[in-house]
Formats: C-alpha cells, structure tokens, sequence
C-alpha cells in the first residue's frame, strides 16, 4: 500500500529528510521521539541499508528502539556509547532562542538526557511550532508515582509566584488509567498559556519533589530544520545566527512510504 501524506507529514518528512543529511560514518546518534522523530529514523535507516552508513543509534524511547531495529540503525544504550556526536528529534515548541517545549509523547526524560550528552542537537519540525512565547502548547513534566497529588499541588503553589499565566497541572491520562513512561513514572501537563522566563521556570520546577525532569529544553538544540508542505525546508543555526534554504524533492511511491504503521 503507497500511503498519501497530508502536507504536515510532508513538512516534517522533508524536515526529518533534510537532518539526516547531517548524520554522517561513524558517529553515535541520539535518536527522538515522535511522529517527525520517527520519519527521521525511516531516513537514517535508508542511508544505513542502501548507502552502507555505518552508525550507532541511541533511542530515546522503546518505540524509537523498535522503529530503528526494524528500519536496520544498530542500536546500543546510553552508557555503551557515552557520549554523542549528534542527536536529532522532534519538538512541540520552539521560540527564536531555541528553547523548546518537549515531552508532548511522554519521552521527556530520557530524551533531554539524551540530547544533553550530545555534541550538537538538531530539532525537526514544521513551521505551526515556533511561537514567540512558549507555553501554549502544555509543558510536560515527568513526576514519580509516588505521592504524585503532592508533588501536583507543590508545583502548582509554586508557579504563582512564576511569570506564567496558567497554574493548573494535569495528570496525563493513557484511557481509564494514569499514562506511565518508559521510567514508570507519570506525567504532569501544566497549562501555563504563557512562560514568561522559561529558564527560571525550568530550574524551579526541578527542585521541587517527586519532580523527576520538566520538557523545558533550554541551551541544548543547536539548530532547527523546519519542514513545509511543498518541500521547502529552512535551517536555522543558533551559533552562526543564519539560515538557509533548501528544497527536497521526494516522491510517494518511495519504499519509505510504503506499509506504513501509524507512529
Ligand atoms: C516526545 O516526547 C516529544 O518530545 C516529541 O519530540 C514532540 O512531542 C514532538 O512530537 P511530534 O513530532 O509527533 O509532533
């Protein structure tokens, strides 16, 4: 079966297509999370089977683990591989900083670990998810299960002392029961509308217990790949402060997009 992309898959499969390009022999790779993550996988996979890319991946998830076994990337952990050469993944927000919200799919955790012991992150993204505030999409944060009705109400007495213009905290829900992560752990998803200093934000929702990571991803992306709908894609470098286009051409009737499970 040849499956049809709507033009926001088109973005971020031109967007994930373009990242792979910085993926080059011999690095150790920190694979994301995500449904654009997982269209970057499916192209690191082709280079590895068709092109003889030699690479190590580490997943951020067990569903990313999956996906890059099946796809052909080797996969080794964290601690095996040490340190990264490159990680790419997915975002939910990013403003003109490159501070980012994460954790939308519930991988936060290992995934800031992850990117965080990388020489260089690159997000891949579509253009609807750079705002110039971050905190309309709901901030995720990873808490453990115990005494988590606590930990909720300490975070939300904190955040109004914050420069936020939300407080209310949500327990993520997977059907009938709480969502739990690859950790065993839950998440909260705090409704803020607005984060007016996401860095103090980030700092103070760590300190507060049971709080395990929070989805602010602050002075760790390095660039952002933005993918449209007609295969134009736009990469902006945080350290060079310029950008550059790019057009990639693809065609549905690839192998890439055949039998296609839905991420
Ligand atoms: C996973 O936990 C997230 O951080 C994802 O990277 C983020 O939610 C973006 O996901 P999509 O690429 O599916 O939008």
């Amino acid at each position: 079966m040849v499956v049809e992309l709507s033009p926001i898959d088109r973005a971020k499969f031109v967007a994930a297509k373009k990242a792979s390009e910085f993926v080059e022999d011999g690095m150790r790779v920190g694979l994301g999370t995500g449904s654009t993550a997982a269209w970057m996988v499916r192209c690191v996979g082709e280079l590895v089977r068709d092109h003889g890319l030699r690479i190590v991946g580490v997943p951020t998830s067990t569903r990313t683990a999956e996906l890059a076994r099946d796809v052909g990337i080797k996969i080794v952990s964290l601690d095996e591989a040490k340190w990264l050469d490159l990680t790419i993944d997915g975002a939910d927000e990013f403003d003109d900083e490159f501070s980012l919200i994460k954790g939308g799919g519930g991988a936060l955790l290992q995934e800031k670990i992850v990117a965080t012991a990388s020489d260089q992150m690159i997000v891949i993204t579509d253009a609807a998810k750079e705002v110039e505030n971050l905190g309309a999409f709901p901030l995720p944060i990873e808490v453990i299960p115990f005494g988590w009705q606590t930990s909720k109400a300490l975070v939300e007495e904190m955040l109004i002392s914050m420069d936020v213009l939300g407080q209310q905290a949500g327990l993520r829900m997977d059907g009938d029961a709480p969502f739990v992560t690859d950790e065993g752990n839950h998440i909260l998803d705090l409704h803020l509308k607005r984060i007016g200093k996401p860095r103090d934000l980030a700092l103070v929702l760590n300190q507060v217990p049971g709080v395990v990571e929070n989805g602010l991803f602050i002075d760790i992306c390095d660039k952002v790949v933005i993918g449209f709908g007609d295969g134009k894609v736009e990469v902006r470098d945080i350290h060079e402060g310029a950008s550059s286009e790019d057009q990639i051409q693809f065609l549905e009737t690839d192998n890439l997009f055949r039998d296609l499970d839905d991420e």
